[in-house]
């Protein structure tokens, strides 16, 4: 078996039943976990509509502290769009998911998609170069913050090499790009990159219980 037949064959399909049960057992664990019963009046009762309008509300920046938010979140904002076309507005990524599913939509041309990985890899490199300057970020930084930026950028940066024929034969180029994948895989469930799935919960449940409270948000 070659690299490419590894990458495209055992490494994918382990790196996936790993991503899969352990977002399961991570999402099973948080929302099974037991609720203390609360006694108190609700001042308000719609609480999913109080969920929902915090998940939004937080996801933009309050204007008394723009001054000092706003790099960081235009920065989160770019790397985080441009994740989100070369993955799923790149023409062969779609044929990928058409085999796994069946399903299919629209790309964009290669040429969009390349600019915005460049895009990406650009606002990741000053994310992290952010986080190695500032005194208290730096301070707050752990193994999981850094490796987890690591396994965001190398399938952007191994894609953008295999796609550009760049540095070793393609099959090899695409063999390493899809394992950088699979070790995204396998990391996700484990780190802080379960904030993708996480930030709903937790901002979701912060909403229904100040919407409960009847707290302005
Ligand atoms: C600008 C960034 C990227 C470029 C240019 C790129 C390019 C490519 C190319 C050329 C292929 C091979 C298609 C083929 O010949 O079969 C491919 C496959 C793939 N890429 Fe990317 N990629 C990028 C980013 C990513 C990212 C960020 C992910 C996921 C996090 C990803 C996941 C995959 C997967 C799952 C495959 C399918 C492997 C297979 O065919 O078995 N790619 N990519
Ligand atoms: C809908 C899904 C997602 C949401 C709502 C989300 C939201 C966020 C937010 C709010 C932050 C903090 C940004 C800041 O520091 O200003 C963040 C950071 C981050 N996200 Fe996501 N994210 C999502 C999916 C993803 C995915 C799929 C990946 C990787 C594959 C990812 C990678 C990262 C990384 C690496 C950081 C940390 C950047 C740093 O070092 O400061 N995110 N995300």
């Amino acid at each position: 078996m070659d690299l490419l037949q590894f990458a495209r064959g055992p490494a994918l399909t382990w790196a996936s039943a790993i991503f899969v049960c352990g977002m399961l057992w991570r999402l099973s664990g948080i929302l099974l976990l037991k609720r203390k019963p609360d006694y108190s009046e609700a001042r308000h009762t719609g609480t999913w509509l109080g969920a929902l309008k915090l998940i939004v509300s937080r996801s933009w920046p309050r204007r008394e502290f723009i001054r000092h938010t706003f790099l960081g979140e235009a920065l989160g904002y770019v790397f985080h769009i441009g994740l989100g076309i070369v993955v799923f507005a790149f023409a062969p990524h779609i044929l990928f998911f058409k085999a796994l599913t069946g399903l299919e939509w629209p790309h964009l041309p290669n040429g969009v998609v390349y600019f915005s990985g460049a895009v990406t890899i650009a606002a990741l490199l000053v994310v992290l170069i952010r986080r190695l300057t500032h005194p208290v970020l730096r301070l707050l930084s752990n193994f999981d913050d850094y490796f987890s930026w690591f396994v965001t950028i190398t399938p952007v940066l191994t894609g953008l090499l295999a796609a550009a024929h760049l540095g070793a034969r393609y099959e090899t180029l695409l063999a390493v790009h899809i394992l950088s994948v699979a070790l995204l895989l396998v990391w996700f469930p484990f780190g802080k990159l379960m904030h993708a799935t996480l930030i709903f919960i937790s901002r979701g449940t912060t909403g229904a219980l100040f919407e409960r409270k009847g707290a302005a948000t």
